[in-house]
């Protein structure tokens, strides 16, 4: 079963691109060691995110803001070991890109030693020259927009994002600019779905929703939400498809399914 997964051919994001143009939803999910990425794989999981949300889910932080490079590295270079399909993007931690330069060395170093095909940050036109510095330096680049999880003490709290008419046209605006900056990918965190629908419509680059709704070019989870694994009071959009599916593996392929066949989002999953 697993030399299915080896034999496939990697996802590009060429293969990415192509798949929004015909309009077949991309399935990812968070992965951070050899053992899930080989599940994930054979499951049929187009794309990684080594999230920062390892340090909630594997370390016990409380947010995500203590998460080092060190820890990104390690976990990344974990998945990159074994990963032999699905495209890899890995997150920049906190205060690891505040300006151009520091961001490209620490980037270069989740490339050589996290085996990242592309890199993810947090922050919209505020980021841009980032992006722009990243990019100019051959390091493919996924903004992240809506809610931030690195920027949840100044929320106070993981709130949607975007409700009013300011804060839609503030996410619209930071999708504008990151596109612009050359991010050849976004994730969107936690917004009405109505305003998913505008921004996908609104860029190029595939949109891939968490919490976001249906309308956009893929859906994300943290793996180890949709396995039911991390709290009593889940957010409204995540699903336990281990519950209903009994096994580990039973639940990845049921998430693929329900993702490319636009099942997963449902209503009751959107804000
Ligand atoms: O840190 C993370 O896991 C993420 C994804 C859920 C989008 O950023």
């Amino acid at each position: 079963m697993m030399a299915d997964a080896q034999q496939k051919t990697p996802v590009t994001l060429a293969t990415l691109q192509a798949m929004q143009q015909r309009g077949e939803k991309i399935a990812c999910l968070t992965t951070y060691d050899a053992s899930f990425t080989r599940v994930l794989e054979a499951a049929g999981v187009d794309m990684f995110i080594v999230g920062d949300s390892l340090g909630m889910v594997l370390m016990g932080y409380e947010s995500t803001v203590p998460v080092t490079m060190d820890d990104m590295s390690h976990h990344a270079a974990n998945v990159a070991r074994v990963g032999r399909s699905a495209y890899r993007v890995v997150d920049l931690p906190y205060r690891s890109y505040e300006t151009p330069a520091q961001a490209l060395v620490n980037a270069r170093r989740l490339v050589d030693e996290g085996g990242a095909r592309m890199v993810k940050l947090e922050g919209g036109a505020d980021r841009a020259a980032v992006v722009e510095h990243l990019v100019g330096h051959d390091i493919p680049v996924c903004g992240h927009i809506g809610l931030l999880p690195q920027s949840v003490e100044e929320y106070g709290g993981y709130r949607v994002q975007g409700r009013d008419a300011a804060g839609a046209a503030a996410i619209l605006a930071d999708a504008a600019a990151l596109e612009n900056a050359g991010a050849g990918m976004l994730v969107i965190e936690c917004i009405p779905a109505a305003l998913t629908a505008r921004v996908t419509g609104s860029v190029s680059v595939p949109v891939i929703g968490i919490g976001a709704g249906p309308d956009c070019d893929g859906q994300v989870l943290v793996l180890y939400d949709m396995l039911g694994m991390t709290s009593d009071h889940q957010p409204r959009f995540v699903k336990d498809f281990l519950q209903e599916n009994g096994s580990i593996r039973g639940a990845v392929a049921a998430y693929v399914t329900a993702v490319k066949d636009g099942s997963y989002p449902a209503s009751e999953h959107s804000y």
